[in-house]
């Protein structure tokens, strides 16, 4: 499939973004106006092919999934699209807090100085390993005075800033980068998934008290902590769904189709006292006849998805735990992603994170369609909002960056993390 040459050209102000997952391509193309109200105009889905856990495993099939889902989104906003925001969630995302301090030139804090600091935040990551996708400011301090959260036009010698760095691997984000280059579009930018999906999920309350995002999808299960306001740890794991459904076929020999539907319609990650008694019917490998079915108890459905779900939580436990990160993430986790849908999962996450749980369905965006409105979309509609909620660091970064050299001398460069408690 081509995409159409016969529509207008996006106007100012309208935005499309790109979410390459494991299971699904799914295309949002907005108008944001300048109060920064945005409208979809035009949305696009497709089943993903040549993408896993983030990773592009054929060019050939996962350009023709891309363009297919640009196509259909081009189509219904009757614009076309050359630039796009897209999101990143394989699990080589990694991130890294950093402690930036430097003695300033003048007395009060300037523009320039949010940039020198954020620059030396972002040369302490070797660029040849890994690439920056995002450079969040968590808190300043000047002199004596901590948690500043904009410290500029205030006076002082010494600024620093504690920064939460979100980096990807550059042999992936230049595969992805060519793959969109091939369907003849621009990555404007990348936006780390479980990022995106927070901001579409999140109440500002949540964020400011702690909490962990979970981004549960088909190949990869990704997560953020926010505390006060601010992201503060991102992490993925490349396991999700996608490997229920492996488990599924293998274990009880039938097709990935029909342990997809099984999944779906029969799965359950806590067992009951019924699953003994309930028989669910089986198709067996290479058998159409649904006559053929074997019949099994749920029981053993349960007990092939329990194992997975147990790995993947307890996965996020250690990572929590190892990184420092559960120290700030407070009680509560959301799960979000097309795979936080099986039922037990929230029950499950609860027992294993030992925090409260709820299920997190993104908010809804003016024009959003209700097909494409339930957790699997929290990635794409999050960076909707990521383009109107931008910390205004990340805003200035861009126009700053081809200024020239840094001005100020710095003095330090720490892993702040762990130290703070
Ligand atoms: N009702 C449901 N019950 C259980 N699992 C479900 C349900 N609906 C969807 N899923 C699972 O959700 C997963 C897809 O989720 P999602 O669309 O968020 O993934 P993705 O964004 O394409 O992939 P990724 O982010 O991992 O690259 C699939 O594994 C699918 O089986
Ligand atoms: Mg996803």
């Amino acid at each position: 499939m081509k995409r159409s040459k016969h529509l207008r050209k996006s106007p100012v102000g309208s935005v499309a973004v790109l979410d390459i997952g494991t299971s699904k391509i799914s295309c949002f193309i907005a108008h944001v106006d300048s109060a920064g109200n945005t409208k979809i105009v035009g949305i696009g889905h497709q089943l993903s092919k040549g993408i896993r856990s983030g990773i592009i495993t054929d060019f050939a099939e996962a350009e023709a999934s891309i363009v297919s889902a640009v196509h259909a989104a081009e189509q219904m906003a009757g614009e076309t699209v050359e630039n796009v925001k897209v999101s990143l969630s394989g699990g080589n995302l990694v991130s890294r807090n950093v402690t930036v301090e430097m003695t300033m030139l003048g007395e009060e804090v300037t523009d320039r100085d949010i940039m020198d600091i954020i620059e030396q935040g972002r040369a302490s990551i070797v660029h040849n390993e890994s690439d920056i996708i995002h450079c969040i400011p968590v808190s300043y301090y000047l002199d004596g005075a901590r948690g500043i959260s904009d410290p500029r036009k205030m006076f002082g010698k010494k600024l620093g800033a504690d920064l939460h760095i979100i980096t990807g691997l550059p042999s992936i984000t230049r595969n992805l980068a060519h793959c969109v280059a091939r369907c003849h579009l621009n990555v404007e930018e990348y936006i780390a998934s479980p990022y995106a999906s927070a901001l579409s999920c999140l109440e500002d309350d949540e964020k400011h008290l702690g909490v962990t995002l979970i981004d549960m999808g088909g190949g990869v299960t990704s997560f953020a902590v926010f505390a006060g306001g601010k992201n503060v740890y991102t992490d993925a794991i490349p396991v999700g769904g996608m490997h229920v459904t492996s488990d599924i076929a293998r274990g009880l020999s039938t097709s990935l189709s029909h342990a997809e539907r099984l999944k779906t319609l029969h799965g359950s990650a806590i067992a009951t006292a019924s699953d003994d008694h309930v028989m669910i019917d089986v198709p067996p490998l290479g058998e159409e006849d649904p006559e053929e079915s074997n019949g099994m108890p749920r029981s053993m459905l349960v007990g092939v998805i329990r194992p997975r779900l147990e790995e993947i939580f307890e996965m996020i436990r250690s990572k929590l735990e190892i990184s420092g990160a559960n120290m700030y993430a407070g009680k509560r986790v959301v799960l979000t992603g097309g795979a936080s849908q099986l039922l037990g999962a929230r029950e499950m996450a609860s027992n294993l994170l030992g925090k409260q749980v709820r299920l997190g369905r993104p908010r809804a965006l003016p024009g959003l369609a209700e097909a494409v409105s339930g957790p699997a979309f929290a990635t794409s509609l999050g960076m909707l909002e990521y383009i109107t909620k931008k910390p205004m660091e990340e805003q200035m970064f861009d126009a700053y960056r081809h200024r020239g050299g840094l001005t100020a001398g710095f003095e330090k460069v720490v892993n702040w993390f762990k130290e703070n408690f």
